[in-house]
């Protein structure tokens, strides 16, 4: 047996900050999805529910996406629903999907048949907006339907159709779908519905009721992803509706600093192994983190903006020496405290290093 949601969540926990909720259902959908495949080589099956990852820029989705793929034993493919309409009639076909599923399986049929495929910006297929391209976005979205569901679908080897190549049957059957973006506007739909029902029959300029939900996204349904302008047998095949939310400035200061491998881990191990050492002292972590949340992108800008503080550090630093991050992005630099040697004797005859670092004398009684 597979891993258990609980399993699953923990390991997702370890590197995505905050959002629980999406975190709770997509350990269900995978450990699901596990349990399925297994299931059907045993003569049962069930029938799988794909998800739908909704919420704004920049607040973990593809994170979540990867960090999945790296938790559980099954082949991920990332792919981009704006690829599939761009270029128009050269855009890439759906099948594309699988073929990135393919090399993500080694080319193994069998193991691409229980992969996961994620379709990022799967709002873009929205025909709601009208104008250039909506029937490309409508045809999109109805191509996507059977391979949702699970069909055979005919995939060509080497990614682009080409009348020479002899193409790949795969069975998507098995195959999980999540669907991720961020639905601007959708919130407005939902808030709109919630009102509505409320205040139904009367006069609709009334200020909302006051108990309105806080966060409208936390109670989408399918009629309002249809408003949105998503097709209904669409929406229909994407039944696990996941959202995530806005990342404070609390939550961005730990991205910071908790995750496994998170940002300045990173940039510590980079001036580690070039001899020297990088602090941050707590206040300058928070500043960054403020710094990067009134940029309304979520995370995404974390990272430069710690490029930019740290930059002077990673271009001239010398090594021995200890660099603390201050508050308003000021290094501090020092020697290192040098290492406390025991043994008295030592400190004696050598009171300097090769460096002509002073060597710490051991304060007596210590
Ligand atoms: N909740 C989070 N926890 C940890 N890191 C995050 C989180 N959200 C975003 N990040 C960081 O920000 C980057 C961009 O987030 P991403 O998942 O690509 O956003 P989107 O929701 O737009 O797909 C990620 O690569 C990751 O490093
Ligand atoms: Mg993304």
């Amino acid at each position: 047996m597979g891993p258990t949601p609980r399993e699953i969540f923990d390991l997702l926990d370890g590197h995505v900050v905050g959002q629980g909720a999406a975190k709770k259902k997509l350990a269900i959908a995978a450990s699901n999805h596990l349990l399925r495949s297994e299931a059907r080589s045993g003569g049962t099956t069930f029938e799988k529910s794909n998800v739908l990852l909704i919420g704004p820029t920049g607040v973990g989705k593809t994170h979540l996406i990867r960090t999945l793929a790296g938790a559980i034993d099954v082949p991920v493919a990332i792919g981009d629903a704006t690829s599939l309409t761009e270029a128009g009639y050269v855009g890439e076909d759906v099948e594309g999907l699988l073929h990135r599923l393919l090399l993500a399986s080694d080319m193994d049929v069998a193991k691409a048949q229980r992969g996961i495929v994620y379709i990022d910006e799967i709002d873009k297929l929205a025909w709601g907006s009208g104008g250039v391209g909506k029937d490309l976005r409508l045809g999109v979205q109805h191509s996507l339907l059977k391979m949702l569901e699970g069909a055979t679908c005919h995939v060509p080897p080497g990614g682009a159709r080409h009348p020479a190549q002899e193409l790949v049957p795969i069975d998507t059957s098995d195959i999980l779908f999540i669907g991720g973006g961020a639905f601007v506007g959708l919130e407005e739909i939902v808030a709109r519905r919630l009102g509505r029902g409320a205040t139904f029959g009367f006069d609709r300029t009334l200020p909302p009721p006051p108990d309105l939900p806080i966060n409208p996204l936390g109670h989408v349904l399918p009629c309002d992803l249809e408003a949105f302008g998503l097709i209904p047998e669409l929406v229909g095949r994407l039944p696990v509706v996941a959202t995530l939310g806005e990342l404070g400035v609390e939550d961005l200061t730990r991205i910071l600093t908790d995750p496994v491998g998170g940002l300045l881990k990173q940039y510590k191990g980079l001036v580690g192994l070039r001899g020297a050492t990088l602090e941050f002292t707590d206040e300058a972590v928070v500043e960054i983190a403020r710094a990067a949340h009134v940029r309304g992108v979520g995370a995404r800008v974390l990272r430069s903006v710690v490029e930019a503080v740290v930059e002077d550090v990673l271009f001239d630093l010398t090594p021995g020496h200890l660099y603390t991050v201050t508050l308003g992005g000021k290094v501090e630099c020092r020697k290192k405290p040098p290492i406390m040697v025991r043994r008295p004797s030592l400190v004696r005859h050598h009171s300097h290093d090769a460096s002509g670092v002073p060597l710490a004398r051991t304060p007596a009684g210590q």
